[in-house]
């Protein structure tokens, strides 16, 4: 096990507690999606495992230490074996893609040639070798994310935080994105927790699943098991929730193979309702 959460609660002043008594543990190894609504808390939980937010009441064990307990300087080292991946990237936009990745060992002390030997390392990895010296700007979202994913993966880190890492990439990006995460896990071995709002995400990567609602988790399980035999209503609004969306993508679908057979394959299925004076919202 590489990550336990014990009874971990957090409240900021006086208000609700943003989590209620969590207890999760982690293997090495394996993608543990973490999925919930927005505001359920899991953000929140993000910053508490890394102590960027101090927990309320409860225990963060990383790698067999409590960081609670841990001073100053140890819980640095120990964040440092925790790579961050977010929505929106985080990238210095003033910095060059190389220089970006190599950003966090610079800070931690390593020679200028050294850092940039292994971020040109790390950007064949995430299959950018050809944008070192760019700069963030001329990126897609997509690109931009693999160099984020490059800088949080530079100090060899044991566990990769991911939250909502592709919930601002369409589609095809996002597959793009899992299928480097699910990669990197199998190579280099790397523990990766998978923050969601997204079943889809869940799903296509994750091993186990937790399901974290109003501060609280309410399943723990196998992916296929927690998504097959929802037990809690929470996991059961997730996975309608999913359906319902999966089968109105299909009805779309339909409407434009329909269009494209009757020679109009210029209209997109909106477009013909909506002619057709038939409201969607
Ligand atoms: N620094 C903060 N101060 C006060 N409330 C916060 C703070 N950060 C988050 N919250 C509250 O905690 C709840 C959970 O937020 P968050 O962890 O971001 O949820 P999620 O990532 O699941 O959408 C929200 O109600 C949010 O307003
Ligand atoms: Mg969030």
């Amino acid at each position: 096990m590489i990550l336990e959460l014990r009874g971990l609660t957090k409240r900021f002043g006086q208000g609700e507690a943003v989590l209620e008594d969590v207890s999760l543990r982690i293997n090495e190894g394996e993608i543990f999606g973490l999925i919930g609504k927005s505001g359920a808390g899991k953000s929140t939980l993000a910053r508490c495992v890394n102590y960027l937010e101090e927990p309320s009441g409860g225990e963060v064990v990383f790698a067999g230490r409590e960081l609670g307990k841990l001073p100053r300087g140890e819980l640095y080292e120990a964040r440092r074996s925790m790579g961050m991946v977010f929505q929106q990237f985080n990238l210095l936009m003033q910095r060059s893609v190389i220089g970006n990745v190599c950003f966090p060992m610079e800070i931690s002390g390593w020679k200028r040639r050294a850092a940039r030997s292994r971020a040109l390392e790390l950007l064949e990895t995430v299959g950018l070798s050809d944008k070192a010296d760019e700069y963030p700007a001329t990126l897609s979202g997509g690109q931009r994310q693999r160099v984020a994913i490059a800088r949080a993966i530079a100090l060899s880190p044991r566990i990769l935080l991911c939250d909502e890492a592709t919930s601002a990439l369409d589609p095809e990006t996002t597959r793009g994105i899992l299928a480097l995460l699910r990669e990197l896990n199998q190579r280099l071995g790397i523990t990766i927790l998978v923050i969601t709002h997204e079943m889809l995400v869940v799903e296509s990567i994750c091993h186990r699943v937790a399901i974290l609602d109003h501060s609280r988790v309410v399943e723990v399980g196998e992916v296929g098991e927690v998504f097959e035999r929802p037990k809690t209503d929470a996991a059961k609004a997730l996975v309608a929730g999913d359906g319902q969306a999966e089968r109105a993508r299909k009805i779309m679908r339909a409407i434009e193979s329909y269009l494209d057979n009757a020679g109009l394959s210029e209209l997109s299925a909106e477009e013909a309702l909506r002619r057709a004076g038939i409201p969607i919202d």
